[in-house]
């Protein structure tokens, strides 16, 4: 959500922040702001607005530059709208301590009341400032203790950096429930919400736990708990370089990431899929065999794209593992009072591994004794950290707002672990085996779907300006219909809906007329026919179709307007290929209607909040 970036060293810091901030643009982006230590106390540069608008306005601004040390952040509003007085960072009433924070403080209300009744004036609408006060109120020199003394106040989550204006030496940062990341160079520090604002600078990191606190000094740091109990953080390398946040020519990284599927195929089921056995190892999950063959039930969690991807697995292994699964929202998981035995299997998905509510439901699974493991993109995220194992995507970052790439790599796992789990019960040699070819040859399959990007805009054309589409599915297509709206929706701001295609006659039918095109994924499998049919009931309405078909399906052609082939699989496998026109149709279409592709109003990259 909001972007944390802190620097301190023997560099200009404005600069580098602000090329932070660019980094972190896609976590949210309605605000931006930096404060600098100098000799003349704090200096703050922020408003409402692009990290672009924050540029033009200090692009003549003095101070802004000599000064190593300093914090910065971009916003995604909860508490107030976007405005200056919004933006972060926030100052306390003596202007004695900047402070940026990532999170919500839930009693803060209260805690606003109390300092307000001490004569403290607010400037913001913001849970943050509050925070700031409370720092401020009890900074009288020594800046962790003041910042240790806050934090144990507020209830909530949090990811903070905070600064003081008699102190060009230090920035304190702490986190719960909101990451932070810690880069550590040659003799500089810098600190950030995600590594890929630090990844230019070094590869160096520490993944700030929760209830720590980090003091950061010129080339030196401290680590303890918030309760003060000394630490010795682990150092990562991060195992991603620089290039990976660049367009690469493309317009848009979302674009560039649909492209970059056939590899990042490739790479989640590289030294996993094997091939000749028909079967796959998934080390990561740290469970031997027995104690696979003795699950009897599996739960998968997640939200978005990653709940989607889930429904894909749970046809998956109910039909080739034969065991029963159930998709869970995170979000509904965590309220609820999920049955659990020894032999439940809980897996959370998430491209970001931070979202709020598939944390939150992991620990709940946790708290009930269950084995969760995770399925996950960003390496040292706080889900990879609190699950028993799991699988990483190795994607590579994600950063479109829409997720694309992690969502077939998301299938991906979720194959091999059918094949894993299948070998060991319902799954034959000779059928693993040719599950495994049909998978090896997927990333040829989706290269040659991507060389119809062309037609597919063309079709988006034709399309652009109509205000709601229907997507339909059925079977294990049936979430990619839901997935294919979901892409839509976010960035092109077109109501779209996502149904089982046999559903439609008991409701959506009737929104059917010239105006609502319906998408179709109607491939060579069991329920073609009834697909087919599916499509002729949305014709005798005036609708058009636009279907997704295999190639070689001639006979589609007498009922679809417009027809986009894919190669043929196995059709356990299809959703792989299926939903590369979709994400395609609907980058082409935000394209078309002049939308903010990556960065799609409202939005941010991971939910930390809940
Ligand atoms: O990082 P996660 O996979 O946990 O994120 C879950 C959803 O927030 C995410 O998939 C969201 O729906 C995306 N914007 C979808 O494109």
């Amino acid at each position: 959500m909001c972007g944390i970036v802190g620097y301190i060293g023997k560099r200009d810091a404005f600069p580098i922040l602000v090329e932070g901030l660019s980094a972190l643009e896609y976590r949210g982006y309605d605000s931006a702001g930096v404060a600098l230590v100098n000799n003349s106390g704090l200096s703050v540069f922020k408003d409402k607005g692009k990290v672009d608008h924050l540029k033009e306005i200090t692009s003549d601004i003095e101070n802004a530059t000599g000064t190593k040390i300093g914090i910065a952040h971009t916003r995604w509003a909860t508490h107030g709208a976007p405005s200056y007085a919004n933006a972060h960072p926030h100052l306390d009433v003596n202007k004695r301590i900047a402070l940026v924070h990532n999170g919500i403080i839930e009693n803060y209300s209260i805690l606003k009341e109390k300092l307000k009744k001490e004569g403290i004036e607010f400037l913001s609408e913001t849970d943050s400032e509050v925070l700031a006060q409370l720092v401020g109120k009890y900074y009288d020199g020594d800046l962790s203790s003041a910042v240790r003394r806050a934090l144990l106040e507020v209830e909530g989550t949090f990811g903070v950096a905070v600064i003081a204006f008699d102190n060009p030496g230090v920035i304190i940062g702490a986190r719960r429930g909101s990451p932070l990341v810690v880069g550590v160079g040659d003799d500089e520090m810098l600190l950030a919400s995600d590594a890929s604002a630090i990844v230019q600078h070094t590869k160096k990191v520490i993944y700030l736990k929760d209830n720590n606190l980090i003091e950061l000094k010129h080339g030196f740091f401290n680590t303890t708990t918030l309760d003060n109990r000394k630490i010795n953080p682990e150092i990562h390398s991060l195992d991603w370089d620089a290039n990976a946040l660049a367009k690469d020519g493309f317009e848009h990284f979302m674009l560039k990431e649909i492209f970059e599927q056939p590899d990042t195929i490739r790479n989640a089921m590289r030294g996993r899929l094997l091939v000749d056995d028909g079967t796959a190892r998934l080390d990561g999950l740290n469970l031997v065999l027995q104690e696979l063959r003795a699950i009897n039930r599996l739960i998968f969690v997640a939200c978005g794209t990653s709940w989607h991807a889930a429904l894909v697995g749970e046809y998956l292994i109910e039909e080739l593992v034969g065991i029963p699964v159930e998709v869970e929202y995170a979000s509904e998981f965590r309220y609820r009072n999920p049955i659990i035995d020894a032999h439940t299997l809980v897996f959370v998905i998430s491209q970001s591994g931070e979202t709020a509510d598939t944390l939150a439901a992991l620990r709940e699974a946790s708290r009930k004794g269950a084995t969760v493991l995770g399925i996950c993109n960003v390496v040292g995220s706080s889900i990879a950290r609190e699950t028993h194992g799991g699988v990483y995507l190795h994607a590579g970052p994600e950063i479109g707002v829409a997720s694309t790439k992690a969502f077939t790599s998301q299938l991906t796992i979720l194959s091999l672990l059918t094949l894993l789990l299948g070998r060991m019960r319902r799954i034959s040699h000779s059928d693993g085996v040719t599950i495994a070819r049909a998978l090896e040859a997927v990333p040829k399959q989706v290269k040659k779907i991507l060389k119809q990007n062309e037609r597919i805009r063309e079709i988006a054309g034709i399309y652009a300006k109509h205000n709601n589409f229907l997507y339909l599915g059925r079977s294990y297509n049936f979430p990619v219909a839901l997935e294919g709206a979901l892409k839509l929706k976010e960035i092109s701001y077109v109501h779209a809906e996502g149904y089982p295609a046999a559903e439609m006659k008991h409701g959506p039918i009737a929104l059917i007329d010239k105006d609502m095109p319906s998408v179709v994924l109607a491939l060579k499998d069991s329920v073609y026919d009834k697909v087919l049919s599916n499509i002729q009931e949305v014709n005798a309405r005036g609708g058009s179709v636009i279907a997704i078909a295999n190639e070689g399906d001639r006979e589609i052609e007498k009922y679809a307007r417009h027809v986009i082939h894919i190669p043929k699989t196995l059709p356990l496998l299809s959703p792989l290929l299926s939903v590369i026109p979709l994400q395609l149709l609907a980058y082409h279409i935000a394209a078309l209607r002049d939308c903010e592709i990556d960065q799609p109003r409202n939005l941010a990259k991971s939910v930390t909040v809940e």
